[in-house]
């Protein structure tokens, strides 16, 4: 796909797209991300499509130099197009500018296409967490990933 338009997160212009997104997933609400936002804590890169509607976004928190990512997610419309790829690399680019020294995250056992685009880009497994996540009829594992932001240069594309 051609180069994604990948910025910062601006709050009182994003949050109905973050609403539409978050919509689409299990993951954290726009509210629960909104609190994120305010509180500082966080770092937000977005991508917005032509007509300016957000379809993709990437939220991660930071303690010391360790960067841990609460969220990402591509508009379902448009996934499989290289978007989350690209705005993953960028955001790892900038997290090594603004000093951070390894990039975590967990997901879903089952989440292929994410663990596809983790270990694609060089996350590389960790740990799990047993029965971390509820499933229809059961549970599933976390898997535990980490980048080292220091040894690898990762280009947005
Ligand atoms: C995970 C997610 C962000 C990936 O974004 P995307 O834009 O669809 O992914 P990309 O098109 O950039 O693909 C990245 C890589 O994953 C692969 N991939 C994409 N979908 C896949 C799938 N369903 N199964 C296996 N591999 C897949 C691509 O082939 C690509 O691999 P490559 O680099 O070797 O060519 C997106 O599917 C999504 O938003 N899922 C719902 C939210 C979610 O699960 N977030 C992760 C929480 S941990």
């Amino acid at each position: 796909m051609p180069q994604a338009a990948i910025r910062r997160c601006r709050l009182d212009q994003d949050f109905a797209g973050i609403n539409v997104l978050s919509a689409e997933g299990d993951g954290p609400s726009a509210s629960f991300l909104q609190q994120l936002y305010d509180s500082g804590a966080c770092h937000s890169w977005v991508v917005c499509d032509d007509g300016d509607d957000l379809v993709a976004m990437i939220w991660v928190t930071l303690v010391l130099e360790e960067a841990d990512v609460v969220d990402l997610r591509v508009a379902e419309r448009l996934r499989g197009r290289g978007i989350g790829k690209q705005l993953l690399a960028a955001s790892l680019q900038a997290l090594r500018r603004l000093g951070m020294e390894r990039c975590l995250l967990e997901v879903r056992e089952s989440n292929r296409a994410a663990r596809h685009l983790y270990a694609g880009l060089g996350f590389v497994e960790t740990g799990r967490r047993r029965d971390y996540y509820p499933l229809a009829g059961g549970r599933e594992d976390a898997i535990l990933m980490a980048f080292t932001l220091e040894a690898t240069d990762s280009s947005p594309g």
